[in-house]
């Protein structure tokens, strides 16, 4: 049976992708943001997942305003880097695990989820920036990776409460699937900021952390957090942090938190990242 094990998130800045694909990671200005994460590199390394279940937003790469899916799961065998505009990011192509995606596609649409299957997609910094986050600079990644794109571009994004349930409807899924997998689930995006407009650059250090406590002690009152809530405190963007309660959906209601890291700034926004554990699953 496969099963998920733990759950993490995080940012998912451009930036950080550039900061690393032009070597300047040890910079004074990037070499906190990477520090934060060498024990979450350590944790990954050890724990060998067969499976990363990546959920993440497209920034207009792979989908335009011409088609706008909620939720988009790739079910393909491979997904390469998208092209974002000064050409793709160096790194390795993402290789899909179709018969888990497609067993995931069966299991939710018939739990009422409405998931769009795509078979065809590059994938962006959203996906990308976790994986080098995690795995840092391989010649190859060292998991399958399922991408599920969730839209947080387009007015109105998915609820926190439909988030928080398509978790659970996610491990259920996994579970029901009669390979032993060890899969891991990543929420990303956030955490505080505003990209346009007067209130550009906006961080709200006291939101992110009760987001951050909250998502480890009391998820389904999070869930309930309006939009017009991630907006006003968290600014425009703030409001990719929906995506984080798939991943908490997914995990134990009770979780060991392994890892926190928090950092402003990053190219105009905070970092926030933590690591969730199922108890004694790993
Ligand atoms: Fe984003």
């Amino acid at each position: 049976m496969a099963k998920i094990v733990a759950g993490v998130a995080t940012s998912h800045v451009p930036a950080i992708g550039a900061a690393l694909d032009t070597q300047r990671s040890s910079e004074p200005y990037w070499a906190p943001v990477f520090k934060g994460y060498e024990r979450s590199k350590k944790w990954i390394a050890e724990l060998k997942p067969d499976v990363v279940i990546l959920v993440y937003n497209d920034h207009a790469s792979a989908f335009s305003l011409e088609l706008i899916p909620t939720f988009a799961l790739g079910c393909a065998a491979e997904f390469e880097p998208a092209d974002e505009g000064w050409g793709p990011r160096p790194v390795p192509t993402v290789l899909g695990h179709p018969e888990l995606a497609w067993h995931m596609a069966q299991s939710l649409i018939l739990d009422e989820f409405d998931m769009t299957i795509v078979n065809d997609m590059d994938v962006d910094h959203g996906l990308t920036v976790p994986l080098s986050l995690m795995f840092g600079q391989p010649t190859a990644w060292p998991v399958k990776v399922i991408p599920l794109a969730v839209n947080v571009v387009q007015y109105p994004p998915p609820t926190g409460n439909r988030c928080y349930n398509l978790g659970k409807a996610i491990r259920k899924a996994v579970e029901s699937f009669d390979q032993d997998l060890k899969v891991v689930i990543f929420g990303t995006g956030g955490m505080s900021h505003q990209l346009q407009g007067p209130r550009a650059g906006l961080i709200n250090k006291d939101f992110d952390t009760r987001f951050l406590d909250r998502l480890v002690t009391d998820p389904v009152g999070l869930s309930r957090l309006p939009h017009v809530e991630y907006l006003r405190e968290a600014g425009s963007e703030g409001v990719e942090m929906v995506m984080w309660l798939i991943m908490r959906g997914a995990v134990d209601n009770q979780v060991q938190e392994v890892h926190r890291f928090y950092h402003v700034p990053a190219s105009n926004t905070a970092v926030g990242h933590i690591i969730l554990e199922n108890k004694g699953a790993a």
